[in-house]
């Protein structure tokens, strides 16, 4: 089973309706899949490969061996206990946004990172538009409920992961399951480079790596959003003991700021209905804080926590 390729291009042509639906079918069935044709330009997908990889060699690499990780991780080997790293990923990250301090060392990263993020933030907000079509919900719904209203507060952050060659992928995880806390979640995986798995229907799913693709998935907030209807879900990263994948995922989320609530639109009221199996509505700020202590937790006790604010 392979998760959905979709070829975006098809979104302004005859295969409209088609297209339309296969994104519904992704969302709502799968919570990923993949775009070609997605418009992001192959040349600047090519610059964003190099200056990354460039990135961990120069900037990077050295850190990571030296990381507390990796220490734990040998320790742990020597030991031969079988006892495995727990709270700790074979990762290498760190997070842009629009006003961080950036890496400056690496020729070119700046300015080809910040090229990429202004195009992914515009096909975020196209898929947007898609699913507010698809889930019935005026245009430009999830945007200005991200929004906090009008206005562009939306926050928009992009990962720079590598997951550097592991000796003993069955002691550590690359990145432990999760789901993401966020709106839409596009990620720009390494060509050759696996590992990146989703669960569907209990079995772990690898999101096949396919060249110069964007995988999206939906994150918690899109499922309260939607009302339960695109539910956000787990995944994870396998270490390898080959090859350094690289990862680039950006997040359209909320404001901090933003109140989300189910669309009024999709609320159905039922009969009998328990109060904690409906959507509560909070501060997303609020749900951060949260998701900060509980990320590789279950998200149902996640939004309990925020319904008791
Ligand atoms: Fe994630």
């Amino acid at each position: 089973m392979a998760i959905p390729v979709i070829d975006f291009s098809k979104l302004n042509g005859e295969e409209r309706a088609k297209t339309m639906a296969q994104i519904h079918n992704g969302c709502e069935e799968w919570g990923f899949f993949q775009l070609i044709n997605h418009g992001i330009p192959e040349e600047l997908l090519e610059r964003v490969k190099k200056v990354c990889s460039e990135f961990y060699k120069l900037e990077r690499g050295e850190n990571f061996k030296n990381s507390k990780t990796v220490k734990l991780l040998n320790e742990l080997a020597e030991k031969k206990s079988g006892e495995k790293v727990e709270h700790a990923d074979w990762e290498d990250v760190i997070t842009l946004l629009d006003d961080n301090e950036w890496p400056e060392n690496t020729p070119d990263f700046r300015e080809t990172m910040a090229e990429y993020r202004s195009e992914l933030k515009k096909l975020a907000q196209r898929i947007m538009e898609v699913m507010d079509e698809n889930l019935g919900l005026p245009k430009g719904f999830i945007k200005k409920a991200f929004n906090g209203g009008d206005g562009d507060n939306a926050f928009f952050g992009t990962k720079v992961s590598h997951y550097p060659p592991c000796p003993y992928p069955e002691l550590v995880n690359g990145l432990r399951a999760h789901t993401d806390a966020g709106g839409v979640i596009l990620l720009f995986q390494d060509d050759k480079v696996g590992g990146l798995q989703m669960l569907k229907g209990g079995e772990w799913i690898d999101v096949q790596p396919l060249p110069n693709a964007i995988v999206i998935n939906t994150g918690d907030q899109i499922e309260v959003l939607s009302n339960g209807r695109y539910k956000s879900c787990w995944h994870r990263v396998l270490g390898s003991p080959s090859g350094n994948r690289r990862s680039v995922a950006s997040f359209y989320n909320p404001s901090l700021k933003a109140t989300i609530s189910p669309a009024p639109q999709l609320v159905v009221e039922k009969e009998n209905q328990e109060v904690e199996d409906t959507y509560p509505e909070f501060v997303f700020g609020d749900y951060m804080s949260v998701y900060a202590e509980q990320k590789f937790l279950p998200k149902e006790p996640r939004f309990q926590a925020v319904r008791a604010k």
